[in-house]
């Protein structure tokens, strides 16, 4: 069927069928995926495998714009806008403790954040997106990206490869654990936080242990560090603002009996305000280097700063946030809070007004609960379905064709 008006609004419902049907090739890919994770750079054979899929689909342009990143173009033939829809591919070095049996078969790799999931459901879009391209108008563009899981992140390689040129609006999604399967999260203005990450050597002067005043302790001085970093959220930032300051390595000393020269503490810091997040590595330093001089030691302090906070243009969450509770019902929608987890989504986001959507995967009564980046993490397979299911809606109404 090829026609020029627009399509009646039941051919939606019936791609929605389709789309419903397609769930168990979905769940095969997905499984297919989990088995063969590659962690982030390193997505050679998963890039393989999509490309290979996409070459079955027929009628698409594939585009590799980076070593393991994969783009396909499907153009209506109408003119209209570019849409883009983003999977990330990458997979975590974390050793899998599930005893399934689509369990990963590589030693210390697992996708145990879901984008596997992602992957598939991307894939079962393209399929169906492709044999209904006479419900489309535009562009609709897939970035199959890599390496979302280690900054500097995938996503901007692809920006400067030109992935997102001529993109008018971008959307993604993400599988959440701790959200009950079924349910669709969407998050107007911020959403996820800006992840930056620091070091700080404190250096005092070592010795034995049974002369302490002829040393300078790093461990001890090292101990205030932490305890006083604790005011940075809770006495210098407005309550009010998000704002997350851990420690989470403390390394020092290898013997009982000797003080070591110095101690590393390193940790991240997130932030949802571009002020915030230029005056927190600022407090920090200053409270560094006061206890250190205090104490007579000096110290080293760094700040890598990680991805951009994810912020969902407004506008474009209020027409997805439309479409899902007419096309899903009220009660689909999740009333979800930001979280001060990152993502590189927002490289995308600096380019076209985006929204990142969160699909529900966690069933405590299956015991599916357990946080992302565990050795446990699962998914209920049935959130394929509805990220499809999403995807699809968004897509068919985002380019007018219905
Ligand atoms: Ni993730």
């Amino acid at each position: 069927m090829t026609t020029a008006v627009p399509a009646p609004a039941h051919d939606a419902a019936a791609v929605l069928l389709e789309a419903h049907q397609l769930a168990p090739q979905v769940i095969a890919w997905r499984r297919a995926l989990h088995q063969r994770p590659e962690v982030a750079f390193h997505e050679h054979e998963t890039a393989r495998f999509i490309q290979q899929v996409l070459e079955q689909i027929g009628n698409l342009e594939i585009s590799r714009p980076t070593a393991t990143s994969v783009m396909a173009r499907l153009r209506s033939g109408r003119p209209g806008p570019v849409l883009a829809v983003r999977a990330d591919i990458d997979a975590l070095p974390i050793h899998e403790e599930n005893d399934i049996e689509y369990r990963s078969q590589t030693d210390g790799a697992m996708h145990a954040c879901g984008h596997d999931g992602h992957t598939a459901i991307a894939l079962g879009l393209v399929t169906l997106l492709a044999r209904h391209r006479e419900l489309l108008r535009g562009e609709v563009r897939f970035l199959f990206q890599h390496a979302e899981e280690l900054s500097p992140g995938g996503a901007e390689e692809m920006v400067r490869q030109g992935v997102m040129d001529g993109v008018d609006q971008v959307i993604g999604l993400h599988v959440w654990s701790a959200m009950p399967v079924g349910r669709i999260g969407l998050i107007a203005g911020p959403a996820m936080a800006a992840p930056d990450t620091f070091e700080c050597t404190i250096i005092g002067k070592g010795g034995h242990a049974a002369i302490p005043h002829g040393t300078v302790d790093p461990i001890a001085i090292g101990a205030q560090v932490v305890s006083a970093l604790q005011h940075v959220v809770a006495r210098t930032v407005d309550p009010l603002d998000p704002v997350v300051v851990s420690v989470t390595q403390f390394i020092a000393g290898t013997a009982f009996n000797v003080i070591p020269n110095t101690a590393y503490l390193a940790g991240t810091i997130r932030t949802f305000d571009p002020a915030l997040r230029a005056t927190v590595p600022a407090t920090m330093e200053r409270i560094i280097a006061g206890i250190t001089s205090a104490f007579g030691a000096t110290y080293t302090f760094h700040v890598e700063p990680g991805y951009r906070p994810v912020v969902n243009d407004p506008a474009l969450t209020a027409k997805l946030t439309e479409i899902v509770t007419r096309t899903f019902g009220a009660d689909t929608l999740i009333d979800m809070r930001p979280t001060m987890g990152g993502e590189d989504f927002s490289a995308f986001q600096q380019r076209a007004p985006g929204v990142f959507a969160f699909i529900g995967a966690g069933n405590v009564e299956a015991g599916i609960d357990f946080p992302h980046h565990h050795p446990r993490f699962q998914i209920d397979e049935r959130s394929l379905d509805t990220g499809l299911q999403y995807l699809t809606a968004a897509t068919l109404h985002l380019l007018g064709a219905v």
